[in-house]
């Protein structure tokens, strides 16, 4: 998969940052094991990360994973969000090329059109103030029932999409981009990085979280009842939406081609889950000593021996759940229960 690089415009209280390059999607399959743990989910992700990803799993068995698709080896936390297709105007689905990039952040910086990130972590120049993810730690950002959009919510506002254009202005909307973008679209999800301090997940998998004071990107973790400040996760994925341009007017809407697995073409549903599978100690040491420079650079964290950098690596698994790819497309009836063992 290509990937293609540009920076973020992430706002200002978060400080100090790094950026991960993500090589590949590790699988693309019906499983959600924060919604769906031990069955099969009713739309396909692609996911990044560790590669002990199955229908179930948790932070002890992600560490075991014998790779991860992000550069950080000692990174194998999963990560993971709806897949995007493009309809035919028969109704089929064709499943668009995309790519992803991993960011830790801590510095703001402006826009400038050339990074794909996955999952920016940012967090505060000051050592001591950010408490990286306990042990099976687990949340979701976005909502996949919505189709609608509601300015006055954080949740909301934490999901764009980036109409890319490198040889132009790249425009952000709050839905998927009802015109051509001649780069690509980069669909993003910040997380929520305030905490309860207590509790690794909630029956919603949102309420043991909550977003900043000042919406999804800026402000400080004010609530008391949420006092902890967490590195915050800003995911964007790469999404080669250009190489359709040519089929428009073949397709289902052609202003809007494009549908997300969980039967979304607005985008408002857009959404993404995590689970925390770093090896102990280092996302702690990480935001307390990693303030290398404002561009999102990890090398000072490598240099510091805090943690590894590699390139280039493949990571892949053999989805678990034995269907045809076709059937990993949006609209489908909903699967049954998985029988079979994915272990
Ligand atoms: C973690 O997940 C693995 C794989 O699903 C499972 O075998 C193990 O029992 C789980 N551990 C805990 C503590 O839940
Ligand atoms: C729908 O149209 C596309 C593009 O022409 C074609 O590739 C696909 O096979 C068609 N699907 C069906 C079910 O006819
Ligand atoms: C096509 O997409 C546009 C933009 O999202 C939307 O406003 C319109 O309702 C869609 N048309 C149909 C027939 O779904």
């Amino acid at each position: 998969m290509k990937l293609l690089f540009a920076f973020a415009a992430l706002a200002t209280t978060a400080r100090a940052y790094w950026l991960m390059g993500i090589e590949n999607f590790i699988t693309t399959e019906r499983l959600d094991p924060v919604v769906n743990p031990g069955r099969v989910s009713g739309h396909a992700h692609s996911v990044l990360g560790g590669s002990n990803f199955r229908a179930a799993t948790n932070t002890s068995f992600l560490r075991q994973s014998d790779c991860t698709s992000v550069p950080i080896p000692q990174d194998k936390s999963a990560y993971w969000f709806p897949h995007l297709y493009f309809q035919w105007n028969n109704g089929s689905f064709t499943s668009l090329n995309g790519g992803a990039v991993i960011c830790k952040q801590f510095e703001s910086f402006d826009d400038s059109a050339h990074l794909t990130c996955l999952s920016d972590y940012l967090f505060s120049d000051k050592p001591g103030t950010t408490t990286a993810f306990p042990d099976d730690f687990r949340m979701i950002s976005g909502d996949p029932t919505l189709r609608t959009y509601d300015p006055t919510s954080s949740a909301q506002r934490a999901i764009t999409f980036l109409c890319l254009d490198f040889n132009g202005q790249s425009i952000r909307y709050p839905y998927l981009p009802t015109r051509s973008c001649p780069s690509g679209i980069r669909a993003e999800v910040n997380f929520p990085s305030c905490w309860d301090g207590k509790n690794t997940d909630s029956p919603d998998h949102k309420s043991h979280v909550a977003f900043l004071s000042g919406g999804p990107d800026s402000g400080t973790c004010s609530d008391p009842r949420f006092p902890k400040t967490l590195p915050r996760i800003f995911m964007e994925v790469y999404w080669g939406s250009q190489d359709f341009d040519k089929f428009r007017s073949q397709a289902r809407n052609a202003s809007q081609p494009f549908v997300f697995a969980h039967g979304d073409p607005t985008g408002y549903g857009y959404h993404a889950d995590f689970i925390n599978g770093w090896q102990p100690g280092v996302l702690q040491k990480a935001v307390d000593n990693c303030h290398c420079n404002p561009y999102g650079d990890p090398k000072c964290c490598a240099d510091q021996g805090i943690f590894d950098l590699t390139s280039g690596k493949k990571c892949r698994i053999t989805p678990s759940l034995n269907e045809q790819s076709k059937r990993l497309c949006p609209l489908l009836p909903l699967p049954s229960l998985l029988t079979t063992t994915v272990f």
